[in-house]
């Protein structure tokens, strides 16, 4: 507790699932959370996939050009979580829904909590040297 005080967060998404675990998790640490929320309709798998390569592709280079002015830049990827997005995704997928649970080692779903702790951890000084990776929060669903 405190040891993000006087530090101001803006969480895109904080309304719900991840974004709000990433809020509350920051706040506990004493951090202002400016939460930006914005309901917005569902996309393809091809749009989907390519907006989060996009991230990735954008988390490296911006962390290349930033990283001599002290910052660094970094990205969660998390596995199938317990969200609201999940839940209406599972709705009439129920088997989908299972082989995807099935496919990951740890055979659960990962809980928002436990992906806002790997983007605190990422946004504190323990992770100091550590710029430009994309981190896996998936139960060893995806490996690299
Ligand atoms: N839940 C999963 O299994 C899972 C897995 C991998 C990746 N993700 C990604 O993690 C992120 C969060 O997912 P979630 O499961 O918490 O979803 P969620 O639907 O529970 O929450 C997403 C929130 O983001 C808000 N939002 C959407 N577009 C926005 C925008 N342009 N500006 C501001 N807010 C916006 C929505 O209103 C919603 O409150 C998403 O990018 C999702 O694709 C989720």
């Amino acid at each position: 507790m405190g040891a993000r005080k006087d530090r101001t967060a803006l969480v895109t998404g904080g309304g719900s699932g991840i974004g709000k675990a990433v809020v509350l998790a920051l706040a506990r640490e004493g951090a202002r959370v400016a939460v930006a929320d914005l309901e917005v309709g569902s996309s393809g798998e091809a749009v989907y996939s390519g907006t989060k390569g996009a991230v990735i592709a954008f988390t490296k280079a911006l962390a290349r050009e930033v990283a001599r002015h002290g910052i660094r830049v970094n990205a969660v990827a998390p596995g199938p979580t317990d969200t609201p997005l999940l839940h209406r995704l599972r709705q009439g997928h129920e088997g989908l829904f299972e082989a995807m649970v099935r496919a990951t080692p740890m055979r659960r779903l990962a809980q928002p909590e436990e992906v806002a702790e790997a983007v605190v951890f990422l946004a504190s000084p323990r992770a100091g040297f550590i710029t430009g990776q994309v981190l896996s929060v998936s139960g060893g669903l995806t490996m690299c």
